[in-house]
């Protein structure tokens, strides 16, 4: 976020955002009612003043700019960063204000650093070959699956765009994964976007790819996913969380084939087939002004809802039975199958992570394993004290029909156990995220989305 920084005549600060806070590194009330001269080198204040003769002279509504060559902040505890900023002249009941927004150049050419390197050509190829390792095949053969399957065959040689619907884990990237290989591009690649993993400010680049210059930092041109995935498939995950300012430049991209890259004003145009995934209502999010409709309406052409696994009856025990003989290949063990009692104990369980959740308890009890047999015990959620207490909550007031507001509670306060409990760790096989049963990208987007902080 960057600091918004507003100043009176004699430049004192009258008012700052909370990002002010965390660009300078210090309680951002306090930064109130001091001179902003404080705050950045000396050579600044005179640019300061130079820039407000100068945008005073200019008509109203022009009273705007960037501050060329940016200026040299300085924080109360005493270092200081490059930044870069614009500048901007208001007058409110006939006194005359400044407003600065205003960020550290380093945390944007970092950020950019970071997207380099996880979009070159070289991690593009790592990405694919990971593909190539994983198991890919959709199991079940309950009808709910059986159906989804159908779905995936009847679209796959189209090029329609399919909206993959889902609760966290219930297979929507493996389902994308189908797609594409089923479909007439499966010689070009599936370019797989997430912007939980990229900060707010690259996503536009991160999409459309940047020419030299375009913004400090940008020191190269870099193609985006949708030139990269050019006569292939774009594969946009967590597509509900995308900020609503850029909704509207991918709807230009899935209406038009087209975008301009960040900084150029060459237009290019792209033939890629588009599938969006989210474990979010989406209709509920339009509602809720978060999401644009008319995007909904371009990405919905067909929708193909994923059945959580509780509704997948016997799948639970077929791909407990599967998983089992996996784990137990790769550890070098042999397992027993599946007695009746854990057979009863997997069906009986609700399984809110799904999938991934299965995958990861049938895991836990392969290695728990005693003479062959596998290990529910420890392995099945319920059985662990940490969450006993939701469900107790749950019956305490059965059937108890909560807000949306209070969902988001709960979900909060679950995430916050599971952070606690994994240390603040979310990804790998200790992390928050495989307590949960979710993907490490998922948390994060969640984390981001409810707003949760570590406490210092
Ligand atoms: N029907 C299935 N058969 C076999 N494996 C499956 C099936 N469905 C999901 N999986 C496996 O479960 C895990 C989770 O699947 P995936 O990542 O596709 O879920 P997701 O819906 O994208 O989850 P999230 O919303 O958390 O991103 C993966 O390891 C995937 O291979
Ligand atoms: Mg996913």
């Amino acid at each position: 976020m960057d600091a918004i920084i507003e100043l009176d005549d004699r430049l004192y600060i009258t008012r700052v955002n909370p990002a002010t806070g965390k660009v300078f590194r210090c309680q951002a009330d306090q930064m109130t009612g001091q001179d902003f001269r404080r705050f950045v080198g000396e050579e600044d204040s005179l640019k300061l003043a130079r820039l407000i003769d100068e945008l005073d002279a200019r008509p109203e509504g022009e009273r705007s700019r960037w501050i060329p060559g940016g200026l040299t902040a300085r924080c109360p505890e005493g270092l200081s960063f490059p930044a870069e900023a614009t500048i901007s002249r208001f007058e409110l009941h006939r006194q005359k204000f400044t407003t600065l927004i205003l960020r550290n150049v380093r945390d944007r050419v970092e950020a950019e650093q970071k997207i380099q390197s996880l979009t070159t050509e070289t991690e593009l190829l790592r990405e694919e070959l990971q593909a190539l390792h994983r198991n890919d095949t959709l199991l079940g053969e309950s009808p709910a699956l059986r159906q989804v399957l159908r779905d995936i065959a009847q679209v796959a040689g189209t090029d329609a765009t399919v909206l993959i619907m889902g609760e966290t884990g219930t297979g929507k990237e493996l389902v994308a994964r189908a797609i594409h290989t089923a479909s007439p591009r499966r010689e070009r690649p599936l370019i797989t976007v997430n912007w939980a993993a990229i900060p707010a400010t690259l996503i536009e680049s991160e999409f459309f790819g940047h020419e030299p210059g375009a913004f400090t930092g940008a020191t190269r041109k870099r193609e985006g996913r949708f030139a990269l995935a050019d006569n292939g498939t774009i594969f946009l995950d967590e597509i509900g969380e995308l900020p609503l300012d850029l909704q509207a430049k991918l709807l230009r991209v899935l209406q038009e084939g087209e975008f301009d890259p960040v900084g150029s004003h060459h237009t290019r145009k792209v033939n890629v087939r588009v599938l969006a995934a989210t474990n979010r209502d989406l209709e509920q999010s339009v509602r809720a002004g978060r999401f644009r409709e008319d995007l909904f309406y371009r990405l919905n052409v067909f929708p193909l809802q994923l059945p959580p696994l509780r509704e997948r009856g016997d799948d639970v025990v077929r791909l407990a039975a599967v998983f089992a003989q996996r784990f137990a290949s790769k550890l070098g063990r042999s397992i027993a199958p599946l007695t009746t009692d854990c057979e009863r104990r997997l069906t009986a369980y609700s399984w809110p992570g799904n999938v991934r959740e299965l995958q990861n308890v049938i895991e836990r009890a392969v290695i728990t394993a005693t003479a062959g047999r596998l290990n529910l015990d420890r392995a099945l959620p319920e059985a662990s004290p940490s969450n006993t207490a939701p469900v107790h909550a749950e019956a305490a007031s059965p059937g108890a029909i909560r807000t949306a507001k209070e969902l988001e509670q709960l979900e909060r306060a679950n995430i916050l156990r599971a952070l606690e409990a994994a240390k603040w760790k979310v990804s790998g096989g200790q992390g928050a995220a495989s307590l949960l049963g979710m993907n490490p990208s998922t948390l994060s987007s969640r984390i981001k989305a409810l707003k949760i902080q570590k406490p210092r």
